[in-house]
């Protein structure tokens, strides 16, 4: 069922009062606190079990407000935010008075996003702050693109969920670090690097790993409970046909190229062959593939251009080593 007015109306009951409610966006779904409430905040972290130095995404109803949200606007953010918002794109920006600590994991940073999903703008007009708001998804694990992924994993312990269907994006929003002179990609997303070096005329850096602002963090996040191996495209069904045969329950995203072909494992999904329906797809496949009994998933990169560079960062931090490990 799709959110209704009452149910924006109620959702924003919910914030006021310093309580949680998970809602769509078009990249993933969020779960939002009132961002100027610490205590509510503060719950976000508990629910996820996020370490509480892990910033989270400032969710606000448009590009007007940024100024109310950070100290200064350069030049590039604000043509950024006038070419992207509404839309996939966080920038981090110096954090205004009104952003608590608890919000930004103690940094004088603060990243904000306008997103492009109806009922996250009828949120956000119906709330009228911001939403501090990361995936709804427990710490390291796949984000929910679906309101039914967040009922499974987060329950009760959100107050309320706003459905509004499937997300169109699918991976969560590309980062660019706009505080300094030249701005540089923290994780690439829904916008691809391609698009907004368009728009600034220059190349820019993509350093995909230091958003994790947290020291010793494992590398493995968006990971579903099965382990994730990547292999080259051609290597994907010998390599999965192997490891079933030691006695894995493996699952094959198989890529585009081998479409129907047969494949010895316990379940094979095949990848789309646009890097759209892809990345739409992914965090879905991921789960599906868990679902269905596998330990072990087999996988190969996209060619790493447009969304297919968000797409093999999901995929390489999936296959990063566990915590047990
Ligand atoms: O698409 C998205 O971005 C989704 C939807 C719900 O908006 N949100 C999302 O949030 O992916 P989360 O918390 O799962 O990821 C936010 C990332 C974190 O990796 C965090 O380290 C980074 O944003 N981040 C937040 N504030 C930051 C800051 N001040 N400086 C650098 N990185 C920051
Ligand atoms: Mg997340």
């Amino acid at each position: 069922m799709t959110a209704v007015t009452s149910d924006i109306e109620k959702a924003a009951g919910v914030l006021r009062a310093g309580g949680l409610v998970a809602f769509p966006t078009e990249t993933v779904y969020g779960l939002g606190a009132n961002a100027e409430d610490s205590a509510a905040v503060a719950r976000v972290f508990q629910v996820k079990g996020r370490p509480p130095s892990h910033p989270l995404i400032v969710h606000i109803g448009g590009g007007e407000h940024l100024g109310d949200w950070t100290e200064d606007v350069p030049a590039t953010a604000r043509l950024l935010a006038e070419r992207f918002w509404p839309g996939p794109l966080t920038l981090v920006l110096r954090r205004g008075r009104r952003v608590p600590l608890e919000a930004t994991g103690g940094l004088e940073t603060v990243a904000l996003r306008v997103p492009a999903h109806p009922v996250a703008l009828a949120l956000l007009s119906a709330f009228g702050g911001g939403v501090a708001a990361p995936s709804a998804n427990r710490f390291g694990s796949v984000s929910p693109t679906t309101a039914s992924h967040v009922r499974a994993e987060l329950g009760d312990a959100v107050d309320f969920v706003l459905d509004g269907g499937p997300c169109a994006v699918g991976v969560e929003s590309t980062i660019v670090d706009a505080t300094g002179e030249v701005p540089s990609v923290l994780r690439p997303g829904g916008v691809t690097r391609e698009d907004l070096e368009a728009v600034l005329g220059r190349s820019l850096a993509v350093h995909s790993t230091s958003h994790v602002r947290v020291p010793g963090q494992h590398p493995s996040h968006y990971a579903p409970r099965a382990r994730v191996v990547l292999v080259e495209p051609e290597k994907v069904v010998a390599e999965a046909e192997f490891a079933q045969e030691l006695g894995h329950q493996v699952g094959v995203l198989l890529p585009p190229t081998f479409a129907g072909a047969p494949v010895k494992a316990h379940a094979v999904v095949a990848v789309p062959g646009s890097t759209t329906a892809y990345a739409r797809g992914l965090y879905g496949f991921l789960r599906e593939l868990d679902q269905r009994g596998c330990d072990l998933i087999v996988a190969s990169l996209p060619v790493e251009e447009g969304l297919g560079l968000a797409i093999a960062n999901r995929l390489r931090r999936a296959a990063g080593p566990r915590p047990s490990d």
